[in-house]
């Protein structure tokens, strides 16, 4: 078993310099906390000059969103291979990167390969939709964004990408997903990634949770048989609380690892 992984989604919010200011706050609240890869995504401007400052602390860095092709006449676009080198992941599919920008699977696909091709970890973002849910469609939905998403990619590439599990109801809204429901989705997510790409790749991909996690509920979501970290969004913006998530993370990786030893 792996190190936690928390990732902070800042979605369009913060300066370049109260990015910095959090990495600074960041790194004084948590310090080396070795059972946890501590991963933040700021908004595409603190990429390159958080890339410097992070290498002084314990973060990693990822983008929350990026082109597919590698270069071209793509107006206002950036690409994967421009970011390679200064973020270590990429969220892809994103709930608001589906509905708010209307990105398609085809979209989604290809941008897990550039990632890939790359070296930049993708972090597929995969979830239903309030009415997907009360259909009873939950299953098909995941299904069908798991092989929308990773078309492209190999077996053994599958092994080391990210999946996200965010129910979209979940996101934003203060409404979070129960434990036992999302113990069955990621049961469901590595039973697909087995039919899809086999054992190896449904052992080894790692599976994060994420739609209004907080303080409170972050401890349940970490100790669910599977899930490997989780990815926050509106509470990552508050350095204590995300510092406080941080810890309970590292308390579980430490006791998990008690018990295995
Ligand atoms: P919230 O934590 O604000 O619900 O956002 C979740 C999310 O979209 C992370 O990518």
């Amino acid at each position: 078993m792996g190190k936690k992984l928390i990732i902070a989604n800042w979605k369009m919010n913060l300066t370049v310099n109260e990015a910095s200011l959090f990495v600074h706050r960041l790194d004084d609240l948590v310090g080396k906390r070795r059972g946890v890869e501590i991963v933040l995504a700021p908004t595409m401007l603190a990429v390159q000059p958080l890339h410097l400052q992070v290498q002084h602390h314990h973060f990693n860095l990822a983008a929350q969103n990026f082109y597919w092709r590698d270069h071209g006449a793509y107006t206002g676009e950036v690409s994967a291979s421009q970011l390679r080198g200064l973020v270590q992941y990429g969220l892809v599919g994103h709930s608001e990167r589906r509905h708010v920008f209307g990105e398609r699977s085809k979209d989604i696909r290809s941008k897990v390969q550039a990632a890939v091709r790359n070296g930049i970890t993708p972090v597929l973002c995969i979830g239903e939709t309030a009415s997907e849910r009360a259909d009873g469609e939950t299953a098909d939905a995941i299904h069908d964004q798991l092989i929308g998403g990773l078309a492209n990619i190999t077996s053994v590439e599958v092994e080391h990408i990210v999946v996200a599990y965010e129910p979209v109801w979940a996101i934003g809204t203060g409404k979070f997903a129960a434990p036992r429901d999302v113990s069955r989705a990621v049961k469901l997510i590595r039973k697909q990634i087995k039919q899809l790409f086999g054992a190896l790749a449904a052992k080894h991909v790692r599976v994060l949770y994420g739609g209004s996690v907080n303080v409170d509920n972050a401890s349940a979501y970490l100790q669910i048989d599977g899930v490997d970290g989780l990815l926050i969004g509106d509470t990552s913006l508050d350095v204590r609380a995300f510092a406080e998530i941080i810890k309970k993370a590292d308390v579980i990786d430490k006791a998990v690892a008690r018990k295995a030893a």
